[in-house]
């Protein structure tokens, strides 16, 4: 018998048979695992009866077990170490965690937990958080659709409407008989000239044209200038492939821009960098954005928004955010997103441009 009903081993037997989950005792036989013991609560949640499996070969008793349950036993044994495995059970139809531990002479107990519920509750939660990220995604694109739309109806009929009154009020200011009125009408001048201007900030802001127009390359570069100069940081975009053989769907793109503009900001909001570089490497099968200063690096507390939004928004388009820092030493993210679309060899052939 494997664990004594006498003696100081008793209480072991008791709670060897009244623990709640299932224990089975192996030891190896003529190169054959086989059952010792096993407990209650093996009988009644592996359906076996004790009487029917001592003795027995493993192999005999589970014919169609997958090799891990097997496995860890082996291991157990020839290691004389702690062996633990998790995976599906066909037999037992469920998700099961299993711990093999050697105990004296020559054998090991196998105590097995039913992990199901946690396995579909863990399931069921990484389910929801991919879906999460891509309504996430699907948002940010949508938003960019609106911004679209709203920009273009500014453009064209407010923007529009806007320069007819500014032509009719610098006419109106040329004519002879208006000399009595003209200081007001070069107030309205002046008005709708700031309006104006304005107007096209709030449609720059709202979508660049440049990503629209030229493309994510460009985007960047004007997006650097116009966050990064006015705190008088220089910067330089370095491009590797070519955007026209390794084209980004539209929604990497946006993504991309918008997320590299996070990181952007937060250089001028906490790095105290002085100089940025920003790597745009199209390869076949991804597209990288890196961000890279030269500041102060990443100093304990990083919880925030932007960086969370960015990585789970690369993750909904399968990419992934990579962040390298030490401390003194400035920040570098890396951002990488499938582009969807692939065609040609890889290209190395660097063009630069660079700001200040
Ligand atoms: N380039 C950087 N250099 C130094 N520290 C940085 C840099 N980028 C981010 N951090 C640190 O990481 C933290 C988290 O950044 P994150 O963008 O997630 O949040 P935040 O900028 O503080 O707030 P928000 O939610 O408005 O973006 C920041 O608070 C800052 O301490
Ligand atoms: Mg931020």
């Amino acid at each position: 018998m494997a664990i004594s009903e006498s003696g100081k081993n008793f209480s072991y037997r008791i709670l060897f048979e009244r623990v709640f989950d299932p224990i089975a005792v192996h030891r190896i036989e003529d190169g054959n695992i086989t059952f010792v013991d096993i407990n209650p609560a093996y009988e009644r949640v592996m359906k076996l009866s004790r009487d029917n499996v001592i003795g027995r070969k493993f192999h005999d008793v589970w014919p169609n077990a997958e090799s891990k349950w097997s496995g860890i036993i082996r291991d157990c044994l020839a290691q004389n170490r702690t062996v633990h495995c998790v995976g599906e059970s066909a037999d037992i139809g469920g998700y099961l965690e299993a711990i093999a531990f050697p105990i004296p002479t020559d054998m090991a107990a196998v105590i097995f937990l039913d992990r199901t519920k946690l396995k579909r509750s863990e399931d069921d939660r990484r389910k929801y958080q991919a879906q999460l990220r891509e309504l996430a995604a699907r948002l940010t694109i949508s938003e960019e659709d609106t911004r679209r739309r709203v920009a273009t109806e500014l453009h064209d009929r407010i923007g529009y409407d806007l320069i007819c009154q500014l032509r009719m009020l610098r006419e109106i200011e040329s004519m002879n008989d208006a000399e009595n009125i003209r200081p007001q009408i070069r107030s309205l001048i002046a008005n709708t000239e700031r309006i104006i201007s304005g107007n096209r900030s709030l449609i720059f802001e709202l979508s660049p044209p440049a990503l629209r127009e030229a493309g994510l390359n460009p985007a960047l570069e004007e997006l650097a200038q116009n966050i990064l100069e006015p705190h008088g940081i220089s910067w330089h975009v370095i491009t590797r492939g070519s955007a026209e053989e390794y084209r980004a769907d539209d929604s990497v793109c946006v993504i991309l821009y918008r997320m590299a503009r996070e990181l952007l900001i937060n250089i001028v909001k906490h790095s105290g960098a002085s100089a940025v570089n920003i790597i745009i490497n199209r390869k076949p099968e991804n597209i990288t954005v890196a961000v890279e200063d030269n500041g102060k690096g990443l100093q304990g507390n990083t919880k925030g928004f932007g960086l969370f939004s960015i990585k789970e928004r690369l993750l909904a388009l399968g990419g992934n955010l990579k962040i390298i820092s030490e401390p003194g030493e400035g920040v570098m993210a890396v951002m990488t997103c499938p582009l969807k679309m692939k065609k040609g060899d890889i290209l190395h052939d660097d063009k630069n441009t660079s700001g200040r």
